[in-house]
């Protein structure tokens, strides 16, 4: 262990895979840092599977063991415990913290980290616009150029 460095990784809950599935009724819970680009519907999905609990299955539905009935997840069963309650965190300018807020929040930051050549692409397309206007005035000036002795 040593002093934590913006830059680290989150550290991960379980020891490994099998200490993860053993803890989560056999399911492997993801990497969530490209989860918004690997699902159909992206950030939308991701804040319905978390806002999609219900507190029991509908009449009809069995539950296996350790199984939380989810509208949004496909096969309506997810080995996830609702990870989103209102009031679980704090906002420091004193929005009020419903469930909803926060599993938008989460969807906002989880888009984010999806996007890691983010900052890249947004430098590299400001200079590719500044190179296509110097350009077009260029082309602009050399047009009116060859132009001029032709009317
Ligand atoms: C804010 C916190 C969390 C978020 C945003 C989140 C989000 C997600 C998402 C998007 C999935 C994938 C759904 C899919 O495959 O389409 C997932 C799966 C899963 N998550 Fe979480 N999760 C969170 C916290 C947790 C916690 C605290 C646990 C364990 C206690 C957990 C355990 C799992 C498991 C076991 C799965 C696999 C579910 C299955 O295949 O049935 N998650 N989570």
């Amino acid at each position: 262990m040593r002093p934590a460095l913006p830059a680290d990784r989150f550290v991960a809950p379980f020891a490994n895979e099998k200490a993860a599935r053993a803890a989560n009724a056999g399911a492997y819970p993801p990497d969530l840092s490209l989860m918004v680009k690997a699902r159909n519907g992206g950030a939308d999905y991701l804040y319905a599977v978390l806002m999609g609990y219900k507190d029991e299955a509908p009449e009809g539905v069995e539950l296996a063991d350790g199984m939380y009935f989810n509208e949004y997840f496909p096969g309506r069963q997810i080995a996830m415990p609702p990870p989103v309650s209102a009031d679980a965190v704090e906002f420091a300018d004193g929005t009020e913290a419903t469930a909803e807020q926060i599993a938008h929040d989460i969807s906002a930051f989880l888009t984010w980290t999806a996007q890691p050549e983010l900052e890249q692409r947004k430098s590299m397309g400001r200079k590719v616009l500044l190179f296509l206007i110097v350009l077009s005035a260029m082309l602009y000036v050399l047009k009116r150029k060859i132009w001029s002795d032709l009317h």
